[in-house]
C-alpha cells in the first residue's frame, strides 16, 4: 500500500491520503490474539447453549438436531430431497448406491422465491413450495410412490425430533408471517392436504450444515463437521451426547447445529463492530438478529464494502469526492463484485465504471483493498469459529491432536478459501481437511433420511436377535 498511495507528507507531519484511508480500515483488521479471544468467547457461549439451564439465554442456540451418525457407507435407496435456504427452492430425486459409494443427482428442479413470498405469509411460502413439489412428482412420474423425504431448511429450528421442526426466527431476507413458533413439517403436510393431489410420508428435518456434513460424510467417513459461508453462514459437529444436556441419553454423539450466525446477539461481539457493522444492522430487517453473520456472509459483506466507499468518497480520499447514484442506493454494490474485484483490476475498473463513477487507477486500486480487507476478515472471523469447533471435538476426546474433516459450502467459501490458512494459527493442535461439498444441502438431505433408516434397521435386527436370545434362554431354562 505504501508503494501506490502517496507517503507520509514529511514536510507538514501530516498523514497521507493513503494513511488516513488505512486508519479508516484499521477496525476491520483482527489480529491474532483478537481471534483467539473470539474463539474462546464463542467456546463459552457453546457450553451455554447447550446447557439445559442456561439455553435460552445463549445467543448460539447449539440446536440439538436428533441426527445421530454419521454415513458408514452402507446406505442405500432413492429419496427426494427439498431445499429451502436462499431465494430459490429445489426439489431432488436423490439415488443412494451403496456399491459405488455414491449420491447420484436422478433429477432435480428449482423454483424461485419471489421477494414477495419471501416477505409474505407462510400459508403463501409453503402453497408455492407444495405447487413445486407438485409440478416436479409429475414430470418425473413419481406421484404414486411415497418416497422418503428429507427437507434441508436452512433457518434456526428447534427440532423436537427428527420430523418435528419449529422455526425459531426467520434469517437472510426471510420474513414470511405465521411461521415462527410453528411446526415447518405440519406446515409442508398442510399445504399439500390443501392441494390434494398427491400425499408424503415421512419427512426428516435438515439444515443445509448437517446436509453438507452428511452428504460429504458419504464420500469421507472423517467428515463430522459441516459450515456453510453462503448468503448466511453456520456451522454444526458432532458432539458428544453427555454434553447435550437438553435431550435425554448419555451414549454416542448427536450432530449439533450451532447457528454461530447468533454469537454476539448479546453485546459480547461491541468491542469488534465497526460503525459499518451497526448500519448494516440497523437498516437489515432483522436488526439485533444474527451479529456474527452480518459481519461474514455473502448477504452483507457487499453492502459493507459499499458503506466503506461511501465514507472514503465522502471525506475525499476516493473518486474526488464525488458520489454516484448508484454508490448512494443500499445493496447495488453485490457481494460478488468483491471477488471479482479480488480477481483483477481490470474488473474493478469495470465495476466502478457500470456503478457511474469516474475512477482513476489509485481509487481501483483502493476499492480493491477495501474488498481484501472486509473478505480477509469474514474469512479469519471464520476461522476463529470453526478453530473453536474443531479444538472442542479434540478436547471431548482427550486427544492431544486431532485429524478430521469438514464438508464445506457456500459460494462466499468457494471464492475466498482463504480462511485455511489462518486455521493454522488458530489450532495448532488440529490438522483439518476441507471438502468442499457439491449440492451437498440437497443430497445431504436425502443422507440424512438413508442413515436414519439405516440406523432403524439395524435397531430391529437387534431386537430381532435379542429376542431370540430370549427364547434360547427360556428353552435352555
Ligand atoms: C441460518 C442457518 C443456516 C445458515 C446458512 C443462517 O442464516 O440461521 O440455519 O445454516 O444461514 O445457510
Amino acid at each position: 500500500i505504501q508503494t501506490f498511495l502517496c507517503p507520509l507528507d514529511q514536510r507538514r507531519g501530516v498523514p497521507s491520503p493513503g494513511e488516513v484511508i488505512l486508519k479508516h480500515l484499521e477496525p476491520f483488521r483482527l489480529s491474532l490474539e483478537k481471534l483467539k479471544e473470539v474463539s474462546t468467547r464463542l467456546r463459552k457461549d457453546m457450553i451455554r447453549g447447550l446447557g439445559k439451564h442456561t439455553h435460552h439465554r445463549a445467543a448460539v442456540k447449539m440446536l440439538p438436531t436428533f441426527v445421530r451418525a454419521t454415513p458408514d457407507g452402507t446406505e442405500k435407496g432413492d429419496f427426494l430431497a427439498l431445499d429451502l435456504g436462499g431465494t430459490n427452492f429445489r426439489v431432488l430425486h436423490v439415488r443412494v448406491m451403496e456399491e459405488e459409494q455414491k449420491m447420484v443427482k436422478m433429477d432435480s428442479q428449482l423454483c424461485a422465491i419471489p421477494q414477495e413470498i419471501m416477505l409474505g405469509t407462510g400459508e403463501q411460502l409453503f402453497d408455492h413450495i407444495a405447487a413445486c413439489l407438485s409440478e416436479f412428482l409429475d414430470s418425473q412420474n413419481l406421484k404414486g410412490q411415497t418416497l422418503p423425504m428429507g427437507f434441508t431448511f436452512s433457518f434456526p429450528c428447534e427440532q423436537k425430533e427428527i420430523d418435528k421442526s419449529i422455526l425459531i426466527r426467520w434469517t437472510k431476507g426471510f420474513n414470511c408471517s405465521g411461521v415462527e413458533g410453528e411446526d415447518v413439517v405440519k406446515l409442508l403436510k398442510e399445504a399439500i392436504h390443501r392441494r390434494g393431489d398427491y400425499d408424503i410420508s415421512s419427512v426428516a428435518m435438515v439444515n443445509d450444515t448437517v446436509g453438507t456434513m452428511m452428504s460429504c460424510g458419504y464420500r469421507d467417513q472423517t467428515c463430522e463437521i459441516g459450515m456453510i459461508i453462503g448468503t448466511g453462514t453456520n456451522a454444526c459437529y458432532m458432539e458428544e451426547m453427555k454434553n447435550v444436556k437438553r435431550v435425554e441419553g448419555e451414549d454416542g454423539q448427536m450432530c449439533i447445529n450451532t447457528e454461530w450466525g447468533g454469537f454476539g446477539d448479546d453485546g459480547s461481539l461491541e468491542d469488534i463492530l465497526t460503525e459499518f457493522d451497526k448500519v448494516v444492522d440497523r437498516t437489515s430487517i432483522n436488526p439485533g438478529v444474527h451479529t456474527f453473520e452480518k459481519m461474514i456472509s455473502g448477504m452483507y459483506l457487499g453492502e459493507i464494502v459499499r458503506l466503506v466507499l461511501m465514507k472514503l468518497t465522502e471525506k475525499k480520499l476516493l473518486f474526488k469526492g464525488e458520489v454516484s447514484e448508484a454508490l448512494r442506493t443500499k445493496e447495488t454494490f453485490e457481494t460478488k463484485f468483491i471477488s471479482m474485484i479480488e480477481d483483477g483490476l481490470e474488473n474493478a475498473k469495470k465495476i466502478l465504471t457500470e456503478l457511474g463513477l469516474t475512477w482513476d487507477l489509485v481509487d481501483a486500486r483502493v476499492v480493491r483493498l477495501v474488498c481484501e480487507t472486509i473478505s480477509s476478515r469474514s474469512a479469519r472471523l471464520c476461522a476463529a469459529a470453526l478453530a473453536t469447533i474443531v479444538d472442542r471435538i479434540r478436547a471431548n476426546r482427550g486427544l492431544p491432536h486431532l485429524k478430521t474433516t469438514v464438508g464445506v459450502d457456500g459460494t462466499v467459501y468457494k471464492k475466498h478459501p482463504k480462511m485455511q490458512l489462518s486455521m493454522h494459527f488458530l489450532a495448532p493442535d488440529c490438522k483439518i481437511k476441507f471438502l468442499v461439498s457439491e449440492d451437498g444441502s440437497g443430497k445431504g438431505a436425502a443422507m440424512v433420511t438413508a442413515v436414519a433408516q439405516r440406523l432403524a434397521l439395524q435397531s430391529r435386527l437387534l431386537e430381532e436377535s435379542d429376542g431370540e436370545e430370549d427364547e434360547e434362554e427360556k428353552v435352555r431354562s
